[in-house]
Parts: structure tokens; C-alpha cells; sequence
């Protein structure tokens, strides 16, 4: 087995961190985002070709109007403090997600970190934000319905690299590993679609002490895993 190509990270626990700190959960969000330079860091320097950060999901909006607010700041100063060190570091950074809910400001830190980073080849970086899998599927049929309805698509052609082609994850290939901190065993509601046959880790570190430590841990666990993609491996097949 070979490190993995795409790494997914469902970067989970923040609040918690805070709260075991009798902290407000913000002061969680802003540790969050130290850790999340560092481990972007370290998969570029590791060689890993795409790297997905879980940053604020579609549901997130239903949080209270203050921590959306910080949220939003958070990203729009970790753009704004890093964009430089993303160009130094080759990195290529992207968003997926429904950014037409974003507040200018942060729309525009966005747009000027991929501009800035256009050219880079080194990681892609992508940050889902605004992002549910269910929009995204439902974006994906829209936009198919649309050419059947213009008359360029027959029904009959759609499959599922077509559908696969509208996702905005599309040209990245599916994550190989996903990472959720934290402990919670679930997707909530991330890339669902392209994670048919990605291989989970769910680590109980809360995301704020997650350290390049747990990076390694969980990519050597990877590491040790059999990928079957449904068909037999060489020693499962009696013909071998
Ligand atoms: C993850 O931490 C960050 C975001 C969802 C934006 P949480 O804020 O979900 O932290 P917990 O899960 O409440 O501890
Ligand atoms: C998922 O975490 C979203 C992000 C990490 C950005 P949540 O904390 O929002 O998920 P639930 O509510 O525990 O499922
Ligand atoms: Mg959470």
C-alpha cells in the first residue's frame, strides 16, 4: 500500500476543547485553525497530493450568529496570514461548498488566495465551506436536468462518471483516507458520494490537540489496511 493520494479531515471537537477549558467554544475555533496550518504543512512537505479540511459545513449555519461570525473572521484571517506562505509552499488552494451564503469580505480573501496560488503544483488544498453532500448531489442533478431539458443530453447517457463530473469535487480523485477527531463515528453530511470506498479513522483527539503525531497514526494505520474495491485481492483468488 502506498500513502494516500487524497486525504479527507472532518476536523471535529473545537467546542469541546473550550469547554473542558471552561473557554468559550471560539477560543476552541482559534486553536482549531493553528492546527490546521500545521497539519496542512505537514501533508505538503509528506507529499500528499490533495488534502480536504472539513471548515464549516451547510448545517453549521444553524449555529448561533456569533460563532458563524468568528468562523467567517477565522477564515478570512487565515487567508489573509497565509496565502503568502501557500505560494512559498507550492500549494494550491480550492474551495467546494455553496459560498454564495459567504459575506464578502470573506469571498474575497478566498478569491484572492486562489488567484495568489493559482500556479502552484506542490498540494492541493481544498477547504470545504458552506459544504453539505446533499446540495452538492442535488446541484450535480440540477445541472444534468438542465441539458436534458436544453436538449445537449439524453437521459440515457447519464452515468455515473457524468453525475461523478458535476460534483465539485470534480477533477480530484475520491479520498483515499478520511480522518474525523473527536471521537463521533459519522460524515455529517461530507462527501458523501465520493467516499464509496475511502477508508475511515476516527481518532478521539479532540481536533485542537491533534498533532502531525496523529497525522502519522493515522496514516499508518492506512497503510496497514487491504483495499478490495469490491473484487478479490491476489491471495483471496483461487485462480492465482
Ligand atoms: C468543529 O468543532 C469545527 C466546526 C464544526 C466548524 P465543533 O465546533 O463542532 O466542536 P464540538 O464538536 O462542538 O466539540
Ligand atoms: C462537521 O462537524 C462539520 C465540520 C467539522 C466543519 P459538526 O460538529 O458540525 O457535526 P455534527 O453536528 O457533530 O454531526
Ligand atoms: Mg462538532
Amino acid at each position: 500500500m502506498s500513502l494516500p493520494e487524497h486525504i479527507a479531515i472532518i476536523m471535529d471537537g473545537n467546542g469541546r476543547w473550550a469547554q473542558m477549558r471552561s473557554r468559550p467554544r471560539t477560543y476552541g475555533h482559534i486553536k482549531g485553525t493553528r492546527v490546521a496550518k500545521k497539519i496542512i504543512t505537514s501533508c505538503s512537505r509528506k507529499g500528499i497530493k490533495y488534502l480536504t479540511l472539513y471548515a464549516f459545513s451547510s448545517e453549521n449555519w444553524m449555529r448561533p450568529k456569533g460563532e458563524v461570525s468568528l468562523l467567517m473572521s477565522l477564515l478570512k484571517r487565515y487567508l489573509h496570514k497565509e496565502t503568502n506562505n501557500l505560494v512559498k509552499e507550492n500549494i494550491f488552494f480550492e474551495t467546494i461548498g455553496d459560498l454564495s451564503r459567504l459575506p464578502e469580505d470573506v469571498l474575497a480573501a478566498i478569491a484572492k488566495a486562489k488567484k495568489a496560488t493559482s500556479q502552484c503544483t506542490g498540494l492541493r488544498l481544498t477547504f470545504a465551506i458552506s459544504y453539505g453532500s446533499r446540495w452538492e448531489i442535488a446541484s450535480a442533478a440540477k445541472a444534468l436536468a438542465r441539458q436534458v431539458a436544453d436538449g445537449t443530453l439524453d437521459p440515457e447517457d447519464i452515468d455515473e462518471s457524468l453525475l461523478n463530473a458535476q460534483m465539485h469535487t470534480y477533477p480530484m480523485p475520491d479520498p483515499d483516507l478520511i480522518i474525523r477527531t473527536s471521537g463521533e463515528k459519522r460524515l455529517s453530511n461530507f462527501l458523501m458520494w465520493q467516499a464509496a470506498y475511502s477508508e475511515f479513522y476516527f481518532s478521539e483527539t479532540l481536533w485542537p490537540d491533534f498533532t502531525e503525531l496523529d497525522l502519522d497514526l493515522a496514516i499508518g494505520n492506512y497503510l496497514k489496511r487491504e483495499r478490495r474495491f469490491g473484487a478479490l485481492t491476489t491471495s483471496q483468488n483461487p485462480t492465482h
